[in-house]
């Protein structure tokens, strides 16, 4: 007889709601989870690729509603059509996010655009969590998942907005990570490094030379939007079950390594 190993799905049963996932790294969470035996509802701003995403994934294992992050009765709304749908909420994915313009000066920043892009990236991510705890608090139990940066843990990346953002919402996940620990419910924020997306795209193309050594730590591997929604698979999967309050860099280790010292850099690799 063949040596046959079965490979278990890791969120068989669960329901998850991932904002942002009609394109880019949710859209993959949403089809790794849906590969993984969620349901998934896709929460996003773009709703026709929203909906041709869920129709890829077939109508009885994904649904698309409009929802924009900053508006609550957009949020709420969302959660509560989840509720009826699929009768409970395991897994929340606070995903959806804007990079705002890229500016280097911040003379020359605009109020109004940091303003934009904490109202997505901030107020977005803490709307997705009050109305997902509202949601999982009466099942003592759930699973909320941030997506943070690399930028959410070190300066001089990106943008003063952006990466503010994602210093905020790593503290979104403690504070909430500490209250809601008493009902069961587990807070995790995922920092990947850069990848190459639409988010992305204006700053790759601008300063392709810097990006083009980016993944010059661990050597032949490169960040796909693929190993983010393995990891998002692994917070919101039993194997993480005594994991809260965790950023979770996702980064070859580029966030712990200072390469002005360069220590290793200079001495000739072990061959
Ligand atoms: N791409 C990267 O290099 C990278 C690196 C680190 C972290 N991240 C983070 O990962 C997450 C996903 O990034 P991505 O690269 O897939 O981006 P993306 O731009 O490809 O996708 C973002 C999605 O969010 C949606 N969205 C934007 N504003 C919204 C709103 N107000 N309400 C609802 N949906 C809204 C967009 O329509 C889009 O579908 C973000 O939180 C981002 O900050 C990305």
């Amino acid at each position: 007889m063949g040596n046959t190993t079965e490979v278990l799905p890791r969120l068989a049963m669960k329901v998850a709601f991932i904002t942002g996932g009609a394109q880019g790294i949710g859209e993959k969470i949403a089809r790794l989870f849906v590969k993984h035996g969620s349901k998934v509802v896709i929460g996003d701003i773009q709703d026709d690729l929203g909906q041709s995403v869920c129709e890829d994934l077939g109508l009885d294992k994904a649904t698309y509603v409009h929802c924009d992050v900053t508006i609550e009765s957009d949020v709420e709304n969302a959660i509560n059509m989840t509720l009826t749908k699929y009768g409970k909420l395991d897994i929340m994915i606070n995903n959806a996010a804007i990079i705002g313009g890229v500016n280097h000066n911040i003379l020359e920043n605009d109020l109004t655009d940091f303003e934009r892009v904490l109202r997505v990236n901030v107020i977005g991510v803490f709307l997705g969590t009050k109305h997902a705890a509202r949601a999982m608090i009466p099942a003592r139990s759930g699973n909320i998942i941030m997506l943070g940066s690399v930028s959410g843990s070190i300066g001089g990346i990106v943008s003063h907005a952006y990466s503010s953002s994602k210093h905020a919402i790593v503290g979104l996940t403690k504070n909430t990570a500490a209250e809601l620990g008493q009902y069961g419910i587990r807070v995790n924020c995922l920092s990947p490094y850069f990848i190459p997306s639409p988010l992305t795209d204006k700053m790759i193309n601008d300063y392709p030379e810097k990006y083009s050594k980016v993944y010059s730590n661990l050597k032949g591997v490169a960040l796909h939007e693929d190993d983010v929604a393995e990891a998002a698979l692994f917070l919101a999967s039993d194997e993480a079950r005594y994991m809260s309050g965790h950023n979770l860099v996702l980064d070859g280790g580029f966030t712990v390594i200072n390469p002005a010292f360069g220590l290793f850099a200079r001495a000739s690799p072990t061959k």
